[in-house]
């Protein structure tokens, strides 16, 4: 794995992490910025500046092979997509959705275009399980950024204030984080799976339909919030079925083997996995909350419950995993303080943070007013987000840090 790009991807979370502790802090404080701004600079900056180029790191460095021409290839993609990064960080707080940051939003996107057709091409010969889970994820990814161009036809049409503005949205959200993300996690966790000789787990090709039954039956909720039909009700319901059985799957099949590799990693790597599953689970659990319609409904009008949900997929469960991995594949004598304790500050700052938003979001639901010191606790604690994840950068930094290959 090439440390200047995992470095890089991790600059963008510290830098995304920075900006929502300012987000947090100017609630706090009522100071006055422009806050939606900078709310788009920070939710691009951290899903396609960690998010996606962690994952396109770890599919070039896991699947691909290095021949020249894939070297060329695959370090000019990178960069040209950490410079439309760089540009949607200036452009979201200076002008909001305007001319430069949706010419770099666009970049983006051609760029992820290009990482798809020359993945697809070194990939689609070989016909295996973690293939198949890539694959899916990549064409996720690509249907997710219908949402995206349908807004350039939406605006000009329909505008802002009709529903197909906020479904568009919430389709390119939905497809990644549900979609693309999950997918290519468990194309890793099957690959990884591989490496260690460990066989193919049973059901795997079970587990695969359930899971994607559910990427696209669960859509069905965010249109629910907009069109209210019984039918999206039951569609959306179907899918956390699929879910609860995927989960099943997970725990009695894929779970003890990947158990016993992060066992035999170390103790630390061996935490933070049993963290992973169990926020996993519990996110799965919640969200079958949904089943009482009253919540389906009217969750998404708490904020603090949509936002709370949202961190707990991409912090507690893909961004943890993201470190596992790291971790993974650093020789585990050479695992210095610094990294420990960069993800044990990061951890805590995540379990503070997300239980709080969590409980407050019941706290409204329930009309029971603000928990005390809720506003504080939440705005002082996420500045541990960053200093956890530099702390992390500055351990990696260190020069004895091989990343094993
Ligand atoms: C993997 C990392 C992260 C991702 C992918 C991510 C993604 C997002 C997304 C998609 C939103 C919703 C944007 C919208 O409603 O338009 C959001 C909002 C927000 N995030 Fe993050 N985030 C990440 C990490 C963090 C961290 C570490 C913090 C705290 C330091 C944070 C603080 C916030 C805040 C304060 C909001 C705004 C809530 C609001 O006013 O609606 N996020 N984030």
């Amino acid at each position: 794995m090439k440390k200047s790009w995992l470095i890089t991807s991790l600059s963008n979370l510290f830098i995304a992490s920075c900006i929502g502790f300012l987000l947090r802090i100017t609630q706090f404080y009522k100071i006055s910025i422009p806050y939606g701004n900078f709310l788009h600079a920070h939710s691009h900056v951290a899903l396609l500046g960690w998010l996606y180029l962690f994952f396109y790191i770890f599919i070039y460095w896991m699947y691909i092979p290095k021949t020249s021409k894939n070297k060329k290839r695959f370090t000019g993609c990178f960069w040209i997509t950490q410079f439309s990064i760089i540009g949607m960080l200036f452009s979201f707080p200076i002008q909001g959705y305007a001319f430069f940051s949706i010419l770099f939003s666009s970049l983006h996107i051609v760029c992820s275009y290009y990482f798809c057709w020359i993945s697809w091409k070194n990939i689609s010969h070989v016909y295996s399980i973690d293939n198949l889970y890539l694959k899916t994820a990549l064409i996720l990814m690509l249907f997710s950024t219908l949402g995206v161009w349908s807004l350039g036809a939406i605006l000009p049409t329909l505008g802002k204030s009709s529903i197909a503005y906020p479904i568009a949205i919430q389709f390119f959200l939905h497809f990644q984080i549900n979609g693309w993300f999950l997918f290519g996690i468990f194309s890793f966790i099957f690959k990884i799976l591989k490496n260690y000789n460990s066989p193919i787990p049973k059901y795997s090709y079970l587990f695969y339909f359930f899971n994607l039954g559910t990427a696209i039956l669960t859509f069905f909720l965010p249109i629910s919030w907009h069109i209210s039909s019984f039918i999206f009700y039951i569609l959306n319901s179907i899918g956390l079925l699929f879910q609860l059985f995927s989960l099943f799957l997970f725990w009695k099949y894929i779970h003890p083997p990947l158990l016993v590799i992060f066992k035999k990693k170390s103790v630390f790597i061996y935490s933070l996995y049993i963290l992973f599953i169990l926020l996993f689970s519990v996110k799965i659990i919640f969200q079958n909350f949904q089943w009482i319609p009253e919540i389906a409904e009217h969750s998404y009008l708490i904020k603090n419950l949509t936002i709370g949900f949202i961190h707990l997929i991409v912090l507690g469960i893909y961004t943890l995993f993201l470190f596992i991995l790291i971790l993974t594949f650093i020789s585990t004598k050479k695992i210095n303080a610094f990294i420990k304790i960069g993800i044990i500050i990061f951890t805590i700052a995540f379990l503070l943070t997300d239980i709080l938003l969590i409980l407050q979001g019941a706290f409204l639901f329930m009309d029971w007013g603000n928990i005390t010191g809720y506003f504080i606790i939440i705005s002082w604690g996420s500045v541990l987000f960053p200093l956890g994840i530099i702390l992390f950068i500055i351990g990696l930094c260190n020069k004895n840090i091989i990343l094993l290959t």
